[in-house]
């Protein structure tokens, strides 16, 4: 209980040690009373000021303050209009240039008729306030940058998962803009249950400790649907020990993954190639030392078989012999070719002409049975440099593995085109035949690797293929396979011919 002493009228007391200059207005807006600070600031006795309106003192004594009083804007006005405190704040330059800012604020002092019957206005400096709030704001927006122009895709979302912000990087990964996005959970950011499990791992003091992520590989899902694969970190950001939100930052990996994938392809080619390489030197030692006695075999095969007439009891057996030694001299006629111990001849010719070439050179018809040939040509003339005979060979070989593959039936698609440089010119021969197996892709040109009957392959084909495709410049590699067909594809580079041989004929 406040004992309030008889003579002592302390409400003039705590008016007079108020901190802050302050005056008692009546509604008309002269001054009944100033307290102390005031009357020290413009250095007058209450006498000098009682009486006088504050618009009065304040042109007196604060000629440069520029406010204008007009009765609408005045705030005493609207205090004693709505009987409820205003306020107004002002920024002030004084006389020696320096600018401040100052909140002043209107207080009623309601009589017992309820009616407002005297204002308290009060002058506060609230210009440290103002300071502060203006380096903090400056601070926001530097942050606000930076977060804007990370190239590190960024979003938030609060507590409920609505997404309360978003960078350019996100926006571009994700394919929303922040707008659309704050319709949006960040669940529907994630293919299904995975937001679930971030979460999880986030609250989960064994995962980078509580409230982090460590960095993780997931998937996210684009507006149009499509599952991106990328690495990311996250964390929740806490506000008196309570979830406020989540915040997280993702780098796309599709390039990364694409390099990577790249760089295995060029280091299993490389692996293939010296095993081709050393397969190669091993296959012409032996068609080396094979083919000068099989040479002979054949001579005086034939000269026997000359001599023997038709109706010979070993006449048949002399044929046995003659045409397995024919095989054999395929065979090694072909490791030759594989081994590169043959000599290119080259010359400019059409890609298109290569096609139609091996089909003609096809000496079996019979062999196509139910098989569609189809010939998607290129309309412009594609020159290459290389030995027609040799690249016959191989679309031949690359026919009858088609065949093989397609027992019969389907289709068989001969595709010439160019690379958008004109760099580099490629024909595929595409078959709807049974595919070639995982487990057999690495193997099948490799001398000697087969799956079809003996008799059939020789297993030479492909790899003889791969030969004669370094020879002259170019690669033989498996496009596409599986159980619709497969695709093989040749890839040579294009001959660069001076303008006017175009007219010249050529091949
Ligand atoms: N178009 C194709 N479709 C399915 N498998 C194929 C195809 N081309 C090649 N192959 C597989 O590759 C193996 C090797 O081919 P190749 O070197 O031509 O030898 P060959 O035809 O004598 O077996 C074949 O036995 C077959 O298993
Ligand atoms: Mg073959």
């Amino acid at each position: 209980m406040v004992l309030i002493e008889k003579d002592f009228d302390w409400r003039l007391r705590v008016f007079d040690s108020m901190s802050f200059p302050t005056l008692i207005l009546k509604s008309d807006k002269t001054i009944i009373a100033a307290n102390e600070i005031f009357l020290k600031q413009i250095d007058q006795r209450l006498s000098q000021v009682a009486g006088k309106t504050c618009k009065e003192i304040f042109r007196q004594h604060f000629p440069y303050q520029h406010f204008s009083c007009t009765d609408k804007q005045c705030p005493l006005q609207k205090t004693i209009k709505y009987k409820t405190g205003q306020s107004v704040l002002l920024k002030i330059k004084d006389p020696d240039g320096k600018e401040r800012w100052e909140d002043r604020v209107f207080s009623p002092i309601l009589g017992d008729d309820g009616e407002v019957k005297y204002v308290i206005e009060s002058f506060r400096d609230v210009t440290r306030v103002k300071t502060l709030e203006k380096m903090y704001s400056g601070v926001w927006e530097l942050i606000d940058k930076v977060v804007q122009s990370s190239v590190q895709a960024i979003i938030a979302a609060d507590r409920s998962g609505t997404i309360i912000l978003m960078n350019h990087a996100a926006e571009e990964l994700f394919g929303y803009s922040v707008t659309d996005a704050r319709t949006f959970n960040i669940e529907d950011f994630y293919p299904q249950g995975t937001a679930r499990e971030i979460m999880k791992k986030l609250r989960d003091e064994n995962f980078g400790g509580r409230g982090k992520l460590p960095l993780t590989t997931v998937n996210i899902v684009t507006q149009n649907g499509v599952e991106v694969p990328v690495e990311m970190t996250a964390a929740i950001i806490y506000e008196d020990e309570k979830e406020a939100a989540t915040a997280a930052i993702f780098n796309d990996l599709r390039e990364k993954q694409a390099v990577e994938k790249k760089l295995m392809e060029t280091q299993s080619q490389l692996v293939q190639s010296e095993k081709m390489a050393s397969l190669g030197r091993l296959a012409a030692g032996v068609a080396h030392e094979i083919n000068n006695p099989l040479t002979s075999i054949l001579l005086y095969g034939n000269m026997m078989q000359e001599k023997l007439e038709t109706g010979h009891p070993l006449r048949k057996n002399l044929d046995y012999v003659l045409e397995d030694a024919g095989r054999c001299k395929e065979i090694v006629k072909n490791l030759l070719a594989y081994s590169r111990q043959t000599n290119p001849s080259k010359k400019i010719f059409q890609l298109n002409k290569l096609v139609e070439e091996g089909l003609r050179l096809i000496h079996d018809q019979k062999r196509f049975m139910n098989v569609k040939v189809v010939k998607e040509l290129s309309a412009d003339p594609i020159f290459i440099n290389a030995d027609i005979n040799q690249l016959c060979q191989i679309v031949i070989n690359l026919i009858i593995n088609a065949l093989d593959a397609m027992e019969g039936t389907g289709t068989l698609t001969f595709r010439v085109y160019q690379g958008k440089e004109r760099e580099k010119a490629f024909l595929e021969v595409i078959d709807t035949g049974s595919g070639i197996p995982e487990e057999n892709i690495s193997k099948i040109f490799d001398p000697f690797f087969t799956t079809k009957e003996l008799g059939k392959g020789t297993g030479l084909g492909l790899s003889m293929a791969y030969g004669i495709m370094e020879e002259n410049q170019g690669r033989i590699f498996v496009k596409k396979t599986g159980p619709e067909g497969t695709t093989i594809m040749l890839e040579l580079p294009s001959a660069r011919i001076p303008k006017d041989i175009l007219y010249l004929s050529i091949g």
